[in-house]
């Protein structure tokens, strides 16, 4: 069986209004603009209003999405939604989009791959349609971690916001689209960034909300350690993949967690710093959604053209890492 060749043929972006600055935290916790800047190159943040969950802004990114891939929400088969923080416990945060952009023939799933999530859901759609089990998936990172943070934990507040980025991805012509994909995984049994209470393990509790455990909690520099490492090791194993060198890559879109972490593996890689686009100055960590907002901004300034070979790669909770090499179609 010949397996047919998948890229995205559309990607929207979407995020909240709400406009959260350095200094805006310096008002709430004990830290500065100066502080942020120079540890993570973050400036402001977009946080959700109190109305919007995930599924908002997610269903937003993908209305863009659909729009630009020139299909009809009826022929979406599938939506792969990647998020850390839906809008329900039990019931797919998939099922809630699925109802609120009308995709009447869609199947419906998250996937909880952290900040990995949209490279992940990306493999599996490319997976599903390669071997003509589906047509057209609607692919979305989507976070609204605003509402999962400890606003009183200056080690994580500061960190992340919230955003989403759609791609709706389907077969391409020859020699286009998805060339190769590494996923990767190394379970953080020390809980280095996890949420500890609030699922099965430590159900919500009168203790769980008093000691705050219901939060995401972070050991930042054993993620530092693990992403410093992770982010090259993805990126080196899906040009290998392609049979590329780093140097046919024309854009790299690294998770927008740290410009540090990605000044680091600018140097491991040897791919210079003006090849990787960064726009966490401005919506910090967004987790799933980051590498899907970042490459939608670069495609609105028109920075990726046709036949562009570019790299996604990302890390994040669980611990995982992934990357992507894809040849733009559009
Ligand atoms: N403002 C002021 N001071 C702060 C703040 C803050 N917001 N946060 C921490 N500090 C203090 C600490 O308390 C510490 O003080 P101490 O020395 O008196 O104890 C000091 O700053 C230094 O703290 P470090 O943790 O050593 O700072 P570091 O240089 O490692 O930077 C950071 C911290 C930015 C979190 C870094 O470790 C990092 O980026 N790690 C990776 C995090 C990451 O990428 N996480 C997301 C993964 S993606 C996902 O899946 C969700």
């Amino acid at each position: 069986m010949k397996l047919k060749n998948v890229g995205i043929i559309g990607l929207g972006t979407y995020v909240p209004e709400r406009i959260m600055t350095n200094f805006d935290f310096e008002k709430i916790i004990e830290t500065s603009d100066e502080w942020i800047r120079s540890r993570t190159g973050i400036e402001e943040r977009r946080f959700a209003s109190e109305e919007q969950a995930t599924s908002d802004l997610a269903a937003e990114a993908a209305k863009k999405a659909i729009k630009k891939s020139g299909i009809s929400v009826e022929d979406i088969d599938m939506i792969l939604l990647a998020t850390t923080t839906p809008d329900y416990p039990i019931q797919s945060t998939a099922c809630v989009v699925q109802e609120l952009i009308g995709a009447v023939n869609a199947a419906a799933l998250d996937v909880n791959a952290a900040c990995s999530g949209f490279v992940y859901a990306l493999t599996m759609a490319k997976g599903l349609i390669s071997s003509g089990m589906n047509k057209n998936i609607l692919v979305i990172g989507a976070e609204v971690l605003s509402k999962c943070v400890d606003m009183q934990d200056r080690n994580t507040c500061v960190l992340f916001g919230d955003g989403a980025a759609a791609a709706v991805v389907s077969e391409v012509e020859e020699g286009y689209g998805i060339i190769s994909q590494f996923l990767g995984a190394e379970a953080d049994t020390k809980g280095s960034l996890r949420t500890p209470a609030g699922g099965t393990r430590k159900p919500l509790s009168q203790e769980v909300l008093e000691e705050r455990s219901n939060f995401l909690q972070m050991k930042g520099q054993d993620v530092f350690k693990f992403a410093v490492k992770a982010l090259p090791k993805a990126t080196i194993e899906a040009l290998n993949g392609a049979g590329l060198e780093a140097e046919d890559i024309n854009m790299v879109f690294p998770h927008q967690a740290n410009s540090r972490i990605i000044d680091s593996a600018s140097k491991r890689l040897g791919i210079s710093m003006d090849k990787f686009y960064l726009n966490l100055n401005k919506y910090g960590n967004t987790s799933s959604a980051s590498i899907g907002l970042a490459l939608g901004e670069a495609l609105e300034k028109g920075l990726v053209k046709k036949g562009d070979m570019i790299a996604l790669t990302g890390f994040g909770a669980g611990l995982t890492y992934a990357s992507m090499i894809i040849k733009w179609c559009y």
